[in-house]
């Protein structure tokens, strides 16, 4: 990056990627000029869209073409690694899709090369960019709610397994289920609330209950992905459920699910604290969603309800500029993905305890 040239952007992933596309292109300060992904029909058309010349089928073509600043990874988990250390190992910022990775050492090998190449590594948790969260956030440093000591957070569908036997469903290539893909979005969410405590245990178990049977597939999404032989592949949870011990004796109780026997989806984050909680809720089926922040408290010691009014949701347009604007910082040396590998590590337990069956520390 020379002076105030344009950053020039690139993205692998033509799924979620899409969104960092847009982002990119409506953004100031930076140039989306280099798209990859294997779908050829959409690649093109894409390009067209986005205006963008240089398309690739294979990511690693289209980071040894060089001249690019900063990249967006949307692909498969188990890529996530592979392309950020290529990436960063060649001077390029990045920015990963969640989770960080499909393991903890391909999450570390991604924080490693962000310090040894002295670059940005920010992974997107746009989630926590909705108005409600940074509503929240608000109410909670200003110090209205008191001392934080308990938290509850989950993200719960009817009917939500992404694309049965696809990726997503493969441990291997996604390194888990529901808590990998949606759970660590609330764990995400919460921790940020919390203002980034320790997370010194965790217990959990996992559930495969509709997936192996072939149930529960998201609505709308391909159909089930078989094997040759007819077999589709489930091989993570459907339903994940965790309580984590945090410091100061506060705790965290987390849950996802892709497919479980509920009226509709459902998420939510609840704080509890010595002088007030607040919870955001959202979801609803399709003909009735919902978002509601209620906090509850006192006002001049009569209990209140309170609503405050929130603020417009971010999305991975704000995901995006956050990212933009640490690289134009050149404080490269705060954004090495250690928060992100924080939450690695707690997914990583999470499983971990799933199998033992017992509490795993993380100290
Ligand atoms: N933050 C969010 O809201 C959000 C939403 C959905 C998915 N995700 C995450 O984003 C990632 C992608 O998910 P998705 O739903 O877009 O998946 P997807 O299957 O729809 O898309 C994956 C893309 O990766 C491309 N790809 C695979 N191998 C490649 C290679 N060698 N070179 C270039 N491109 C390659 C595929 O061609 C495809 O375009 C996952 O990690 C997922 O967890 C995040």
């Amino acid at each position: 990056m020379t002076g105030r040239a344009p950053l020039r952007a690139g993205v692998v992933g033509l799924g979620v990627g899409r969104g960092h596309m847009r982002a990119y292109s409506e953004l100031d300060g930076v140039e989306l000029v280099a798209l990859a992904g294997q779908e050829p029909d959409q690649l093109a058309g894409l390009g067209a869209d986005f205006g963008v010349r240089r398309l690739y089928p294979d990511w690693a073509t289209m980071i040894a073409d060089g001249d690019l600043d900063v990249i967006s990874v949307a692909t498969p988990t188990a890529l996530h690694a592979p392309i950020a250390v290529a990436a960063l190992n060649a001077g390029i910022h990045v920015l990963s899709e969640k989770p960080m990775a499909e393991s903890l050492a391909s999450a570390r090998s991604m924080a490693e090369a962000a310090r040894s190449n002295d670059r940005v590594l920010d992974i997107s948790f746009n989630q926590r960019q909705r108005g409600a969260v940074r509503a929240m956030r608000e109410l909670i440093t200003s110090g209205q709610l008191g001392e934080l000591y308990y938290a509850k957070a989950g993200w719960l569908r009817r009917q939500g397994i992404p694309s049965l036997g696809s990726w997503f469903t493969r441990s291997t290539l996604a390194g888990g289920g529901t808590m990998m893909d949606i759970g660590v979005h609330m764990l995400d969410m919460a921790l940020h609330l919390l203002d980034e405590p320790a997370v010194h245990s965790a217990s959990a178990a996992g559930y495969a209950v509709f997936g192996p049977r072939g149930r529960g597939g998201m609505a709308g999404r391909a159909r089930p992905v078989a094997d040759p032989d007819g077999r589709v592949a489930f091989e993570v949870e459907d339903l994940s459920t965790a309580f984590l011990r945090l410091s100061g004796g506060a705790t965290l109780l987390l849950e996802a699910s892709w497919a479980q026997w509920i009226p509709h989806d459902q998420c939510y984050v609840t704080v509890y604290g010595t002088e007030g909680g607040a919870s955001y809720e959202w979801g609803g089926p399709p003909n009735a969603p919902y978002q509601r922040l209620n906090v509850w408290t006192e006002v001049d010691g009569t209990p209140a309800v309170l609503q405050p009014l929130v603020p417009e949701n971010g999305g991975i347009r704000a995901t995006v500029g956050n990212f933009l604007a640490k690289v134009r910082s050149g404080t490269s040396g705060d954004h090495w993905g250690e928060e992100a590998l924080r939450r690695a590590a707690v997914v990583e337990a999470i499983y971990a305890s799933a199998a033992e069956g017992a509490e795993v520390s993380l100290d």
